[in-house]
């Protein structure tokens, strides 16, 4: 009896081994032909800049923008790594490893067992260190242009752990609240990043005014000043303002969204490395903006409105302030992107 089931669990394993061994080949053979598929072509993409946080959700919300965004382009090469091109004046590092993008992609590259590499040229429109998702419109740009290229044989929640080696490169951290929004499109909650669990929200119609006051603010600085231990209180004011956003965004309530867009844990703290921010949120407010705060860890600001006029008004005032203080700026006025990554051709 007992040999008897012994031997049922030996046939059982054994056909495990076969069934294991035959989707090994057959998912070596599709990655092959993937790459027969893709040799000698180019394939280009738009990848969004990105609203990390929404104001109180800290590394759990983020929302993507129709401008500014990333220009790349990819094409297979046969040696296993990145070959970087830089289009643009920024002079980020070309060294795959010190490059958000090139670390990402290596990491697809070891899952496609380093049967081929990519050349990726950037074109960055969205300033790195701006507060606006440039270090993840690269990574996230990078992988999903390299997985379209590949007929998309990698799923969106692969390309977002691939492309949070890039956050971990810039930040010192893998979060997913400016890769995953530039990836899907709209605005995303990362529930959790052990398992990933992200939950697309498809909000009203917002319009977001930007103003990027032209000092870098370095997120991984921006992280270290963070208070380790908060209150009881305070955490409670803010996953109610969550679940207040969360909700006023899926009901269309902008009356809700307005009020939940509060945070009473980092923006205290990290408020003080942008200049004229209380300003500029005061005269925002008063210009009719539902609300808004730092964008991702600054130094930008946005705010959310619900007309194109309101976000016009809004530009005005955040023009006024930051003439006054002779900091050089820019304003962008722009809607949510419900796309993420766009191919272009
Ligand atoms: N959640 C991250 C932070 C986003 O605020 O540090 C960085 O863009």
């Amino acid at each position: 009896m007992v040999r008897k089931e012994r031997s049922k669990t030996d046939r059982f394993r054994s056909q495990n081994i076969k069934r294991v061994r035959r989707w090994r080949i057959s998912k070596s053979k599709m990655l092959e032909e993937a790459i027969e598929r893709a040799k000698g072509k180019t394939l280009t993409i738009h990848a969004p800049g990105t609203v990390a946080n929404m104001v109180c959700g800290f590394d759990v919300l983020g929302m993507a923008l129709n401008d500014p965004y990333d220009v790349m382009t990819v094409q297979l090469i046969d040696e296993p790594t990145v070959v970087i091109r830089n289009i643009d004046s920024y002079g980020l590092p070309t060294e795959p490893e010190r490059n958000v993008a090139g670390v990402a992609l290596l990491e697809m590259i070891s899952k496609l067992d380093g049967k081929t590499g990519f050349e990726i040229s950037i074109e960055k429109k969205i300033k790195p260190g701006s507060g606006i998702g440039s270090s993840a419109a690269s990574a996230a740009g990078g992988v999903v242009a390299a997985n379209q290229l590949l007929g998309g044989i990698f799923s969106n929640e692969d390309l977002v752990q691939m492309a949070m080696f890039g956050e971990k490169l810039a930040s010192g951290v893998k979060h997913a609240d400016n890769i995953a929004p530039c990836i899907y499109g709209g605005v995303t909650l990362i529930r959790s990043i052990h398992p990933l669990d992200i939950i697309g929200i498809t909000p009203p119609l917002l319009y977001v005014t930007l103003v990027h006051p032209q000092i870098e603010v370095r997120t991984e600085d921006a992280r270290q000043i963070l208070k380790k231990q908060i209150l009881l209180k305070d955490a409670i004011r803010q996953w109610g303002n969550i679940a207040g956003l969360v909700a006023g965004l899926m009901k269309s309530d902008y009356d809700l969204i307005g009020r939940s867009l509060e945070d009473v844990l980092i923006e205290p703290v990290r408020s003080i490395l942008i200049p004229s921010f209380n300003e500029v949120k005061t005269k925002s407010l008063e210009a009719g903006a539902l609300g808004g705060g730092i964008s991702g860890s600054g130094p930008s600001i946005f705010m959310l409105s619900r007309d194109e006029a309101t976000a016009s008004n809004v530009a005005t005032v955040m023009k006024e302030v930051y003439t006054q203080t002779g900091i050089e700026f820019n304003t962008y006025i722009t809607t949510v992107n419900t796309t993420g990554v766009k191919t272009i051709h």
